[in-house]
C-alpha cells in the first residue's frame, strides 16, 4: 500500500505540481489552509506532511504547534516548503521540529528525493522501535523464567534441609505462605508504612525459604532427637542462623540484587532474635531487629507450634496455639506484627482449612 503524503499550501498552482511530483509514488491528501490540514489530521494519520510556511490566517509554524500538541500526531514527520530562503527561517523550522525544508519553487527531483528519504528514515525508526520493544518484551520473558527456575531451586534446596529433621516437609512453603499473609495485613493496615514497599514483600517471601539452611551443618543427632535438647546440643542448634547467613553469602551473594541478598541475611541470621533481647544469635532488641526477621520469627514459631515436629505434638486447637503466642508480646515477639496477628484469626483457619 502507497504511504500518505499531506500537502498543504495555499498556493493552488503549488499544491498541484507536489501533487503531479508525487502522485506515481504516494497517495496524496491536499489542502490550502492550515485550518483544513488540522481537520483533515482529526482522523487521518499522514506517513509525512509537506506544509508551506507563508499561508494567511495560521502560518506552517503556528499550524506545526497545532500539530504536535494533537494527540498520536507529533511523531509525524514534517518537511516545510517556503520559498524564503533566510537563514534565520531555515534555523527556525528545525527549531519547531521539521525534519527537513525544500525551497519553492519546487525541483521535481529534489522534493520527491526528500519525501523518499524521509519516508524511508521514519520507517526504518519505526521498525528499529518495534524490535527494540520486541527485544525488551524477550529480556522480561527469559528474566522472568531465570527468577522461577531460582525460585524453585531454593524452595527445592530448603525442603532437603529441613526434611532432615523428620518435620512435615511443609514448613518451607507454610512459612513463606504466613510471612506473606502477615506483611499484606500489616500493609492493609498501613503499618511500617516505609519499610512495607512492594520490593520489599516481595524480597521477603522469596528470601522467606533460606531461614534455616544452616541447618545443613547441624548433625542428625542434635536435628532429630526426640525430645529436650542438653544445653550443648542447644548451643549447637543456636548455630544454624550464624551457619544460614554463611551459606547465603557464600551461595547468593553474586546475584546482583543487593536488597534481596540483605534481606535473606537478616532473615537467616536473626529470626530467632526476641523483642526483649534475650533471643541468639546476636541478642538484639525491638527496633534493633530487622523487620523481616521479626516478621519471620511469628511465622516460622506458629508453624512450628501447628505442625507436628520430632519432639513435640501438633498443638490444637489453634486458638490455644494463638493464646501461646500472645503470652509471647513484646518479650518474644514484636507487640505490634503480634496483635494484628491475633487479628488474623480467621485468614489462618481458611488457609488451614480448620472449620
Ligand atoms: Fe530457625
Amino acid at each position: 500500500m502507497k504511504n500518505i503524503v499531506l500537502v498543504v499550501d495555499d498556493d493552488k498552482t503549488n499544491l498541484m505540481l507536489a501533487q503531479k511530483i508525487l502522485i506515481p509514488t504516494y497517495r496524496i491528501a491536499a489542502t490550502n489552509s492550515g485550518a483544513a490540514a488540522l481537520k483533515y489530521l482529526e482522523n487521518n494519520q499522514p506517513d509525512l506532511i509537506l506544509l508551506d510556511i507563508n499561508m494567511p490566517v495560521m502560518d506552517g509554524f503556528e499550524v506545526m504547534g497545532r500539530i504536535r500538541e494533537m494527540e498520536g500526531k507529533k511523531d509525524i514527520p514534517v518537511i516545510f516548503l517556503t520559498a524564503d530562503n533566510a537563514t534565520e527561517t531555515e534555523v527556525k523550522c528545525f527549531q519547531v521540529g521539521a525534519v527537513d525544508f525544500v525551497g519553492k519553487p519546487f525541483v521535481p527531483d529534489i522534493l520527491l528525493s526528500r519525501v523518499n528519504k524521509t519516508i524511508e528514515l521514519e520507517q526504518y525508526r519505526h521498525n528499529l522501535e518495534i524490535m527494540v520493544q520486541e527485544q525488551a518484551e524477550k529480556i522480561t520473558r527469559n528474566a522472568r523464567r531465570v527468577s522461577m527456575i531460582q525460585e524453585s531451586v531454593i524452595v527445592g534446596m530448603a525442603n532437603l534441609i529441613e526434611s532432615r529433621d523428620g518435620s512435615t516437609g511443609k514448613h518451607v512453603k507454610n512459612t513463606q505462605m504466613y510471612v506473606r499473609m502477615i506483611m499484606e495485613e500489616l500493609k492493609r493496615r498501613e503499618m511500617f508504612r516505609e519499610e512495607l514497599t512492594e520490593e520489599f514483600i516481595d524480597d521477603v517471601c522469596k528470601a522467606a525459604p533460606l531461614h534455616d539452611v544452616g541447618k545443613i551443618k547441624v548433625p542428625d543427632a542434635v536435628l532429630q532427637k526426640p525430645g529436650k535438647l542438653t544445653e550443648e546440643e542447644y548451643e549447637t542448634m543456636k548455630l544454624h542462623t550464624t551457619y544460614s547467613r554463611k551459606i547465603i553469602r557464600m551461595v547468593i551473594s553474586d546475584v546482583e540484587d543487593e536488597h534481596y541478598v540483605q534481606i535473606a541475611q537478616d532473615i537467616a541470621m536473626y529470626h530467632h532474635e526476641r523483642w526483649d533481647g534475650t533471643g541468639y544469635p546476636a541478642g538484639l532488641a525491638g527496633d534493633g531487629i530487622p523487620l523481616a526477621a521479626r516478621i519471620m520469627a511469628v511465622a516460622d514459631v506458629f508453624d512450628a507450634l501447628y505442625e507436628e515436629r520430632c519432639y513435640k505434638p501438633p498443638i490444637r486447637p489453634i486458638e490455644r496455639i494463638m493464646q501461646i503466642m500472645s503470652e509471647g508480646r513484646g518479650t518474644q515477639f514484636d507487640p505490634d506484627i503480634i496483635d494484628v496477628f491475633m487479628g488474623m484469626l480467621p485468614q489462618l483457619k481458611e488457609v488451614l482449612h480448620i472449620t
